[in-house]
């Protein structure tokens, strides 16, 4: 959803703006753009296509040697991606130059309203209008002219400006799209994320929204909406640059599926005592507060409500309180039934996603307590909820979430023993148990990722698939939902996912000859049922994968392709059964050479609705 990036300090700007660009990437790859500042004048240089192609539009067409500057990374939302569309946008008179991540709701009046004046559009974006607005309010003081063009636009904008007649600054402004202020000696940066400056600085400022800052060399001065100045704390964050560095993997996503076990170890290891306790920091839920809570509902987008989906499981068959889970984007425009006896679980790896964020407030307005499953420390939906327990996975750079989906479902787990433990409704001897089987989740995770040439074989006979069907029962069907997405989301392939319960109400009519079916057998109290499923469609042509546990019986000839995995408690097998389906996506796409690392018209962070 755009990532922007901005540098102010003694050293060249481009080169730190084009590489903070690339660490960028992940949230639009569609067009590229930089705007640097050299003796009093604004040069401009972007160019549609990946960061590659800005590189070397930057080595061809500019020669300056500006400490000044911001850029852009984009995905398009209004106008196509094209030269012109590309950010930075610049006002009619060139004193304005304006990078933006959001969306401007009311563009359409503010454009018509402009053009009625005389002043001429460049693009079709709803970014220009900010640079425009800019220089037909400018009075010679940029902060007053910010705050007027600030109070007529709408909608959610993280902004960079850059002005002309003011060479020892940037602005900054937030409401609703992420932005951090990275802090530096002598030096200070915006982006959108912490990944693009962590090479320079881990302290950082979060803006709150309708905060906006003047970024100089050696000074940050952030102010509140109505312009007062304010302290901010620092933030310091402890990811290592070699996190977001792909370090010598082909794609961050197969990276990422291998720092699994330790991700898993990072988040589960602090919270866990030498006798069994789970201790979650800062948490306010008190045994007498989870005993007030009548309904749960788990609010997410994507993989993290495929996640909610394992949780509404566990933590029904833990604590016994009624979980729903909820899409986010549903959710914010139904009108659920909420109140203060109500907990909301909100899942989010970014903390920033736009409809997860509208969903956290709709139930937070109604009553309910909020709790947060989070990765990106500080975050909106961090900040804004009662709770957050934070996933310790590390920055996640790739697109298609692996191990932020598995890292939250081990906090999952966590929570739902936590309270059901508090609530007096698990007996010692299970507690005890599950906590042994998450113990070992780390461990067994790796063994999981030993069988990764076995799963790049399999996946080789699926490279032409047009259609998959994964299946499965209770929370079998709910990592189904997940195989099917990720399969999907970076190979291209139509992939749905279905209680296996429901196939023969309907869609076993799909099922022909050499269509593909991977059902997921690891409940292994249901192993029976699933397999006649298998038999089911097998009978029909499909060519069926099963993953199955070391414990399950040989499914023999009904199978084409097996794939087994070892054997834990059942409520913590969605951890193992996902591995090897996230390993099968990944080298099916790479076998259809898709580019994973920056899947057709997705990005990673959904800030906008
Ligand atoms: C899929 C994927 C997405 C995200 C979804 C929510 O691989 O990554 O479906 O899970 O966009 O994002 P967060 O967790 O940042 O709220």
């Amino acid at each position: 959803m755009c990532g922007i990036i901005g540098y102010i300090g003694d050293k060249q700007a481009a080169p730190i703006l084009l590489d903070g660009l690339e660490k960028l990437e992940y949230r639009g790859y569609d067009s590229a753009g930089l705007s640097l500042l050299d003796d009093g004048k604004i040069n401009t240089i972007k160019t549609k296509g990946k960061i590659l192609n800005l590189r070397r539009r930057v080595d061809l067409d500019y020669s300056g040697d500006s400490c000044i500057g911001i850029g852009h990374t984009r995905w398009a939302t209004h106008g196509k991606p094209s030269d012109i569309n590309s950010h930075p946008h610049s006002s009619f008179d060139g004193k304005f130059s304006v990078v933006h991540n959001g969306i401007i709701e009311n563009f359409v009046t503010l454009r018509q309203d402009l053009k009625n004046e005389g002043i001429r559009f460049r693009s079709e974006t709803d970014t220009e209008v900010v640079a425009q607005l800019l220089a037909k309010h400018y009075n010679g003081d940029i902060k007053q002219t910010i705050m007027k063009v600030l109070n007529i636009i709408e909608g959610a904008y993280s902004l960079g400006i850059l002005c002309a007649d003011y060479p020892d600054e940037i602005w900054a402004v937030r409401n609703a799209s992420p932005l951090i202020i990275g802090l530096g000696e002598g030096e200070n940066f915006l982006a959108s994320d912490i990944t693009a400056v962590l090479k320079h600085t881990k302290e950082i400022y979060q803006l709150n929204d309708g905060e906006f800052c003047c970024l100089k060399k050696n000074s940050v001065q952030v102010f509140a909406p109505d312009g007062t100045p304010i302290e901010k704390e620092k933030v310091t964050v402890d990811w290592n640059v070699e996190a977001a560095e792909k370090g010598g993997y082909k794609h961050f996503m197969l990276k990422e599926i291998m720092e699994e076990p330790d991700a898993i170890a990072k988040t589960i290891s602090p919270r866990l005592t030498d006798d069994n306790e789970i201790v979650l920091d800062d948490f306010s839920l008190t045994k007498e507060k989870l005993e007030n809570i009548k309904k749960i509902y788990i609010l997410a987008c994507g993989s993290a409500w495929h996640v909610g989906m394992v949780g509404k499981y566990v933590i029904e068959e833990l604590t016994r309180i009624p979980v729903e889970c909820d899409l986010a984007s549903e959710f914010r425009y139904r009108n659920p039934v909420v109140d203060e006896n109500t907990l909301a679980i909100v899942i989010s790896q970014s903390g920033e996603t736009a409809d997860t964020l509208a969903a956290l407030r709709e139930a937070k307005s109604r009553g309910a307590k909020v709790l947060s499953i989070v990765n990106v420390v500080g975050s909106t939906i961090a900040n804004e909820s009662d709770d957050v327990i934070y996933t310790w996975a590390g920055p996640e750079i790739a697109v298609a979430t692996t191990k932020a989906y598995s890292t939250q479902l081990t906090i999952v787990y966590l929570f739902a023993l936590y309270a059901a433990k508090l609530m007096g409704k698990i007996d010692k001897k299970e507690y005890d148990e599950i906590i042994a089987a998450i113990r070992k989740l780390p461990e067994q995770v790796a063994e999981v990722l030993k069988m990764e040439q076995d799963i790049k074989t399999i996946a080789s006979r699926y490279v032409y698939l047009e259609h998959a069907y994964f299946i499965g029962r209770n929370l079998d069907y709910a990592v189904s939902l997940e195989a099917s997405l990720k399969l999907k989301e970076i190979s291209y392939i139509h992939s749905e996912a279905y209680a296996a319960g429901e196939l023969k109400h309907g869609t076993i009519s799909l099922i022909e000859d050499d269509t593909f079916v991977c059902a997921l057998c690891c409940q292994e109290r249901l192993f029976d049922k699933t397999m006649n499923s298998i038999k089911e469609v097998a009978a029909r042509g499909a060519e069926t994968l099963a993953v199955i546990t070391e414990n399950c019986p040989n499914p023999g000839e009904e199978c084409d392709h097996i794939i087994t995995i070892p054997s834990t408690h059942p409520l913590i097998m969605p951890s193992l059964e996902v591995i090897p389906l996230q390993l099968l996506s990944y080298y099916i796409a790479l076998s259809r050479k898709c580019d994973i690392h920056k899947p057709r018209n997705l990005a990673k962070s959904v800030t906008v609705e």
